[in-house]
């Protein structure tokens, strides 16, 4: 990861965390929430689709997030499927997908004309971009679950102690409710409840 530079692109990280910053439990979600799943579909995909795979939004993962995914969903449509794996993985039947053994090949490969490119996890990956100094993402869409609060066995670093305010460069800051539709280009609610789990849409930037 020391071979990132300036010209390094934008990537958000998209996740969904407990307060203990639980995100995943034996391999998969903790919950099933549809309209979250629709939020992060309708997030990553963007508003206007090109048609064109390599003008279309990325998303970037782990391996063992690709594999929790299930075939039939699998590659995300509409996205350019990014696969980090040390081993490669066989992604042959996947279309609009490429497997690589690190993240600078990964960010290496990522077209100017892509629009935007998003971290989707898991727990390895989101650790290694944001403890990275400088962080690799500049932008946590972060829907935090409120309650109950779910037994986690995957986490999510804290991502906010890892700023650099004591050299004075870089601090996490939450936007508004406001500055978060403004990114995304359409209207959500901010706190949610489905079948008794409560959630909130958060967006923090790394504020230079
Ligand atoms: N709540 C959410 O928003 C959310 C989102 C995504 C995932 N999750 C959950 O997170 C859990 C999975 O997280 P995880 O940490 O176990 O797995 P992961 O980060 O998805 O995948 C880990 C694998 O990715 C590869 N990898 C990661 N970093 C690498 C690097 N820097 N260079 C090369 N390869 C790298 C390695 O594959 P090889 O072993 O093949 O080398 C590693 O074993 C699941 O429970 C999932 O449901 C939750």
């Amino acid at each position: 990861m020391s071979s990132t530079s300036s010209t390094r692109p934008s990537i958000t990280a998209i996740v969904a965390a407990t307060a203990q910053n639980g995100i995943g439990l034996n391999g998969g979600l903790p919950w099933r929430l549809p309209g979250e799943m629709k939020y992060f579909a309708r997030v990553t995909t963007g508003e206007n689709p090109s048609e064109a795979p390599e003008q279309q939004n990325t998303v970037i993962m782990g391996r063992k997030t690709w594999e929790s995914i299930p075939s039939k969903f699998r590659p995300l449509k509409g996205r350019r499927n990014l696969v980090i794996s040390s081993k490669g993985v066989d992604v042959s039947n996947s279309p609009n997908t490429t497997s690589h053994t690190s993240l600078p090949s990964a960010l290496s490969s990522l077209s100017s004309k892509s629009s935007r490119t998003f971290l989707i996890g898991g727990s390895q990956l989101y650790t290694a971009c944001l403890t990275s100094s400088p962080p690799m993402v500049d932008r946590v869409l972060l829907t935090r679950i409120l309650s109950p609060d779910y037994q986690c066995d995957a986490f999510l670093e804290e991502f906010t102690s890892h700023s650099n305010s004591e050299n004075g460069k870089k601090v996490w800051k939450k936007s508004t409710h406001e500055e978060l539709q403004d990114w995304l280009g359409f209207e959500v609610d901010e706190e949610n409840e489905e079948k008794g789990t409560k959630y909130r849409y958060e967006m923090w930037v790394l504020d230079q």
